[in-house]
């Protein structure tokens, strides 16, 4: 396998960043995850445009260009030759010796790995998930920090959940690696504010429109996902997952529902047509 390192393509067991960067040291970092479907990189510009805006607010770098990464990317991609592969960009400060907060130069790391085989079960049972108190720093910001969401999700094993969802003061964020909606009638619903807008999420958002269904973005109560018709969870890497359980409480009937399953088909048709 191999990796790039600021444009440069190695072997990733000759990949080499100082133990200096503020990445390793204090998890000062951006990222993005993205997968290809048919070897094409789902959303690319969306995933870019995210990246660099990232790295703006973190006041990284004075001027970022995403474009250079974006061809990064796709070197990397076919050197590696996987059918399909999961890519991992990572920015970082760079090095200022113990000086936290500034950096010298970035680091651009591209990992891209074989794309792992999904579960069909989860897409076609759907998941139980729980709900833990937190939220995320600077959420529009796709940080490495992820220690937060490291422990939701070791809880989140320990009780046999998928996915943790964040609650904050009683309303619904997102998952730790991804978004929530709940439908209740003939309306979706996804949190908007103090959440990462994934680029699944935004993509799900414009299918319900175009399905003729009405999506409000906002926030909602914990409540409301106990008592909704149906729930599901997307990103970039898994799609659309349907969720059954929420703390042990079934939705709906404890199955994928119809909203959700005709959404998972134009989501579907979507990808199928960026693989052609
Ligand atoms: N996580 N919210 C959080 C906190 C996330 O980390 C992610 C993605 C999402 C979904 O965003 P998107 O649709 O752009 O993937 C929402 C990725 C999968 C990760 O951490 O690897």
């Amino acid at each position: 396998m191999f990796v790039c390192i600021n444009g440069t393509i190695v072997k990733a067991r000759e990949a080499k960043i100082s133990v200096f960067d503020q990445g390793f040291l204090y998890g000062d970092g951006v990222y993005e995850t993205l997968r290809t479907y048919g070897g094409s990189v789902f959303q690319m510009d969306e995933h870019m445009q995210r990246l660099g805006s990232s790295v703006k607010t973190l006041k990284m770098a004075e001027s970022f260009d995403v474009a250079k990464v974006e061809k990064w990317i796709v070197k990397l991609v076919k050197k590696n030759g996987y059918k399909e592969s999961r890519v991992r960009v990572q920015v970082t400060r760079g090095e200022n010796g113990f000086d936290f907060g500034e950096g010298k130069r970035l680091n651009v790391v591209i990992m891209a790995e074989r794309l792992k085989d999904l579960d069909p079960s989860i897409y076609e049972k759907g998941v139980d998930v729980m709900t833990i108190d937190g939220s995320r720093l600077r959420a529009k910001v796709k940080s490495t920090s992820l220690l937060p969401m490291i422990v939701a999700r070791q809880e989140a094993a320990d009780v046999g959940a998928f996915e943790a969802i964040f609650v904050k003061d009683g309303w619904v964020k997102e998952g730790s690696i991804s978004n929530v909606f709940v439908v209740k009638g003939d309306v979706i619903f996804t949190p908007k504010k103090g959440v990462l807008l994934g680029i699944t999420r935004d993509l799900v958002v414009r299918l319900v429109r175009k399905l003729g269904l009405k999506v409000l973005e906002g926030d909602f109560t914990k409540r409301k996902l106990y008592n909704a018709d149906e729930v599901f969870i997307t990103s970039s890497v898994k799609g659309m997952i349907p969720v059954k359980k929420v703390d042990g409480r079934k939705i709906g009937h404890g199955r994928p529902g119809s909203i959700t399953k005709n959404l998972m088909a134009a989501f579907h048709d979507y990808t199928a047509k960026k693989a052609r």
